[in-house]
């Protein structure tokens, strides 16, 4: 009912993974205006962490604007603000860091790779094929994952470079034939792709949009160690899977590497649009004032909600594991399953990836498309990802208990189980 309005008024632009119309949310589900509940395993694309509308979120978002909305930056500072930062310093696990607020995933990479050309003075990026950055102009120019992103705008940044993610699933380019995790890296020596011209190497840890594929620790650390030997500034996307999603506040901390900058959203504000670019200070303080900046960033209302859901996944982190075990536990028939090739699991990212056939891994996206319909049929919401839309994505709340968990896995095997 809502459709029918909403195609007169909505732009057509946006593709759509369903067309519910949402009355409401409360933790894991959402309410359509029948009062039907839906389980949500998409979160909004990895957006709402603390399920929705967590109690503690609503409260800091409900004080803060009946308190101030929005002094601007500019003008001064706020000591929620001031909060928010010290917090996301803190997960960084060293104090050499500062923050620059920003209000979307696109909007934080803009930044970093702003912030790497104006400190090194070279344009040069290396991204990496399959990654998805953002759709601003310079966020896309690093962005591969789909072709219809970048089709029919024109010239994308100059000077950015790709070379193949380590996926050691499927080859990700025709170049590379062995996908073993020290083929990858070998390859990345060899090639000089990363080289003292670079500004900057910018890389997700997992994969998001590009199908949940995690870059080999082994590989991350090998990337670090070159954009130091060539001096060359290490960008580290953390959008998708930052905040806890993965078991660690970030992924990149399981390398044990510092990156020079890294770029976080999504999860960080439970639904409130708050992202941040958070670099090392000697590299922030080097931007020279007024080179950047933003009417809303630093907005006090999204940082009530960043602050609080830090505070919930703080007491989440260690529960977060033991989820993801038990889910890979209840996920592994699956991979007896002809049409299933390949499950991914980190923390509570986890991709399964159709293939028509086990041997050819020809991608199998229809049927993708298909589970995504019948899950909603049975009230469960599920998303795809993934350069061939053939992966089966689900983000569930790191608020889920396991009997939701347990819910969701078997509704979503069921359906699985059917196409034999
Ligand atoms: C890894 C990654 N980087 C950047 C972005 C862009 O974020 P936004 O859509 O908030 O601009 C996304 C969004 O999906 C993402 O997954």
């Amino acid at each position: 009912m809502l459709k029918q309005r909403a195609d007169k008024v909505l732009c057509s632009v946006l593709s759509r993974f369903h067309e519910l119309d949402i009355k409401s949310g409360q933790g894991c589900y959402l309410y359509n205006y029948d009062d039907v509940a839906f389980l949500d395993f998409g979160s909004g694309i990895a957006v709402t962490s603390t399920g929705h509308c967590h109690p503690e979120v609503v409260e800091a978002v409900q004080e803060q604007v009946g308190t101030l909305i929005h002094p601007c930056i500019a003008v001064g500072n706020t000591e929620v603000v001031v909060d928010c930062a010290e917090k996301l310093v803190s997960l960084m696990q060293s104090d050499d860091y500062s923050v620059f607020f920003e209000q979307s995933g696109a909007g934080a990479v803009e930044a970093a790779l702003k912030l790497a050309k104006f400190v090194t003075k070279r344009h040069q990026v290396l991204a990496f094929e399959g990654g998805f950055h953002g759709r601003s102009m310079g966020a896309l120019s690093v962005t591969t994952s789909k072709k219809a992103y970048r089709d029919n705008i024109g010239p994308m940044l100059d000077g950015v470079s790709f070379f193949p993610y380590p996926n050691t699933y499927r080859s990700s380019h025709e170049s590379i034939t062995d996908i073993s995790v020290t083929a990858y890296i070998e390859k990345l020596k060899q090639s000089g792709a990363i080289h003292s011209g670079l500004a900057a190497v910018i890389i997700e840890p997992i994969l998001g949009e590009g199908g949940y594929v995690a870059a080999p620790i082994e590989f991350l650390q090998c990337v670090a160690d070159l954009c130091k030997q060539h001096n060359v500034l290490l960008i580290i996307d953390e959008v998708q899977s930052g905040i806890g999603r993965t078991g660690s506040w970030f992924q990149f901390q399981k390398a044990g590497i510092f990156p020079d900058i890294v770029v976080m959203a999504k999860g960080l504000g439970s639904g409130m649009p708050i992202a941040a670019c958070v670099g090392k200070t000697e590299i922030m303080n080097q931007w020279s004032k007024g080179s950047h900046g933003g009417t809303y960033g630093a907005n006090p209302v999204t940082c009530a909600a960043a602050s609080a859901t830090i505070d919930i996944i703080s007491k989440q982190l260690s529960a977060i594991s033991a989820l993801s075990d038990y889910a890979s536990h209840v996920l592994e028939p699956l991979r007896l399953h002809p049409y299933i090739g390949d499950i991914r699991i980190e923390g509570l990212m986890i991709g399964i990836e159709c293939v028509k056939d086990h041997s050819t891994k020809e991608p199998y996206s229809d049927m993708v498309a298909d589970i995504l319909k019948k899950c909603l049929d049975r009230q469960l919401i599920v998303l795809s990802c993934g350069v061939h839309s053939n992966v089966i994505r689900l983000a569930p709340p790191l608020i889920v208990t396991k009997e939701e968990l347990t819910t969701g896995l078997q509704t979503l095997m069921e359906i699985i189980n059917d196409y034999d």
